[in-house]
C-alpha cells in the first residue's frame, strides 16, 4: 500500500469526469410555511423509524423493492409523503415542494485575470485524486498490481441538513483506500475477505472496537451508485442508532476509464511479467475518521463504582482506551512536590519518557485526585515516585487504569509497558 496527500483544489474537469458535477446531489425539499429545508430521504427514514405501519409497508415493499428511502424515485418519494402526512419537523405543517436535486458540491472561484473567473470546487471525495494520479504512482513506486493506494483528509459536501451530532457534517477528514486489480471478481473478493478479516482483528484487538456492536449491510441492487457492481456498507450501533462507519464498493475501471476519456491519456497497466495489457479495476474501502474514533470512544466510557481508600463506594468516570490510541500514554506524578528528591527523580522520568511516548507531568492535589484526572483523560498508566524512590533511586510505582492494580517497578521497566 502506497500514501498519497494531495491537493483540496483541481482542475474542475476531473469533477466533471466523475460525475459528480452533474450528479452528486440529494433531494430537497422545502415546507412551504416556515421554509425548512430537508432531505427527502431523511425525512422518510425517521418516519419509518419511529412508525411501525410505515416500516411494515416499506419491508413489504408495498412503495418500491428498495428498503433504502435514499434509491427511491422522486415521485415514490412524494407519494410516501403525502400517503402518511409526514410532517415539517419545525412546524407540524405537510405543504411541501417536491423533491429536487441539490447539487452538494462546494462552489468557489478562481480567478484567471482580473475581470474573469471559473468555478472549482472543493474535494468532495479523497479518491479521485487517486485515480487521477494512478500513472504517477505506477511510475514512480513501480508498483504490481494488484496494490493499494491510501489517502486520508478533508472533505467537503454542502449538507442540506448538516447536524445529528457529528454525524454529518460539512467540512469531515475522510479516508479512502483504493484497491487496484484484475477485472477477475472471484480474486479480488477472496482478497478483500482477507483484509476485511484484517481490518476487523485490528478494530477489535488494536482499538477495541465492540464486535456485537458492528454489522454489514449489503446495498440492494437499486440503491447502488451507478458506477458500483457491489457495495456494503460497516454499521455501527451508536447508542440511539445503527450508522455506517464505512463503505466497500467495488467501483469496476469506471472511473480509471472516465479519466482516460477527459484527460486523453493512457491510464492502462502493463503487467512486467506477462505484458498483458488492461484497466485495472478498483475496490474501495472509504470512512469518516472522526465517526471511527468516535465509535472508539463510545465503547470505551464508563462510569464505574469503586471502593475507595476510606472504604466508602465512589463513582469514577474512566475512558478504557487502548493504550496504542490513548494520547496520552503516562502520568509522572511526584507524591509530595516540596520533597525535592522526588521532584528531581520525576522530572528526569518525564524528560527521558517523554522522547518516546507523550506524558503529562502533575503534581496537583491528592494523588487519588491525580488517578481521577488521568483516568478521564483516558491515560493507561500511571507513574508514582515516592519515598522509596528516593531511598533506591530506582523504582517507582506504576498504577494501571482499567484494573487501578498498582505495582513497584524498575525505572528502566517503564517504556516496555507500552510494548
Ligand atoms: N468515495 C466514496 C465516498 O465518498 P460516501 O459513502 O459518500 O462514499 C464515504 O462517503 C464515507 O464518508 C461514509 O461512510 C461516511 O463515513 C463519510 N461521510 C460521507 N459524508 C459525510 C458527511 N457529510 N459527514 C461526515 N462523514 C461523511
Amino acid at each position: 500500500m502506497v500514501g498519497l496527500d494531495a491537493s483540496i483544489l483541481m482542475n474542475p474537469k476531473v469533477w466533471e469526469a466523475s460525475w459528480h458535477v452533474s450528479s452528486f446531489s440529494d433531494p430537497l425539499i422545502d415546507c412551504r410555511k416556515c421554509k425548512y429545508r430537508d432531505r427527502a430521504d431523511k425525512l422518510i427514514e425517521d418516519h419509518i423509524n419511529n412508525n411501525w405501519l410505515a416500516l411494515q409497508q416499506v419491508q413489504e415493499k408495498i412503495w418500491t423493492d428498495s428498503l433504502t428511502p435514499e434509491a427511491w424515485t422522486f415521485e415514490q418519494q412524494t407519494n410516501f409523503l403525502s400517503e402518511f402526512k409526514v410532517k415539517c419537523p419545525k412546524c407540524w405543517n405537510c405543504d411541501r415542494t417536491e423533491p429536487k436535486k441539490f447539487n452538494l458540491m462546494f462552489k468557489t472561484q478562481q480567478w484567471v485575470i482580473d475581470w474573469e473567473w471559473k468555478d472549482i470546487y472543493l474535494r468532495p471525495e479523497t479518491a479521485q485524486w487517486i485515480f487521477v494520479n494512478f500513472k504517477n504512482i505506477l511510475d514512480t513506486t513501480r508498483m504490481r498490481i494488484p496494490f493499494w493506494v491510501a489517502q486520508v483528509w478533508k472533505s467537503f459536501r454542502n449538507e442540506i441538513t448538516p447536524g445529528n451530532f457529528l454525524f454529518r457534517v460539512r467540512e469531515f477528514e475522510q479516508m479512502e483506500i483504493e484497491f487496484f486489480c484484475e477485472a477477475n471478481e472471484e480474486i479480488w473478493l477472496s482478497r478483500l475477505q482477507k483484509r476485511k478479516e484484517t481490518c476487523e482483528e485490528w478494530r477489535i484487538e488494536k482499538i477495541w472496537i465492540n464486535k456485537g456492536k458492528l454489522r454489514f449491510r449489503e446495498h440492494d441492487p437499486k440503491e447502488l451508485a451507478f458506477y458500483s457492481k457491489w457495495t456494503r456498507d460497516v454499521e455501527y450501533q451508536f447508542p440511539r442508532w445503527w450508522g455506517e462507519l464505512q463503505w466497500i464498493a467495488y467501483r469496476t475501471d469506471y472511473d480509471l476509464q472516465q479519466h482516460m476519456k477527459y484527460s486523453c491519456r493512457d491510464l492502462q497497466y502493463t503487467d512486467p511479467l506477462t505484458w498483458s495489457r488492461y484497466i485495472p479495476h478498483c475496490v474501495e474501502p472509504s470512512w469518516w475518521l472522526t465517526r471511527a474514533v468516535l465509535t472508539a470512544m463510545i465503547d470505551a466510557y464508563d462510569e464505574e463504582e469503586y471502593i475507595n481508600g476510606n472504604w466508602e463506594k465512589e463513582i469514577r468516570t474512566v475512558a478504557h482506551f487502548h493504550k496504542n490510541i490513548a494520547p496520552i500514554k503516562f502520568a509522572i506524578l511526584p507524591l509530595v512536590k516540596k520533597d525535592e528528591r522526588q521532584v528531581e527523580i520525576a522530572e528526569k522520568i518525564f524528560h527521558d519518557v517523554s522522547k518516546d511516548y507523550f506524558c503529562e507531568y502533575d503534581d496537583n492535589w491528592a494523588i487519588g485526585k491525580r488517578y481521577r484526572r488521568q483516568d478521564e483523560i483516558w491515560t493507561p498508566f500511571c507513574i508514582t515516585i515516592d519515598q522509596q524512590s528516593c531511598e533506591d533511586w530506582e523504582t517507582v510505582t506504576i498504577r494501571d487504569r482499567d484494573t487501578m492494580e498498582q505495582k513497584r517497578i524498575k525505572i528502566s521497566e517503564i517504556s516496555k509497558y507500552m510494548e
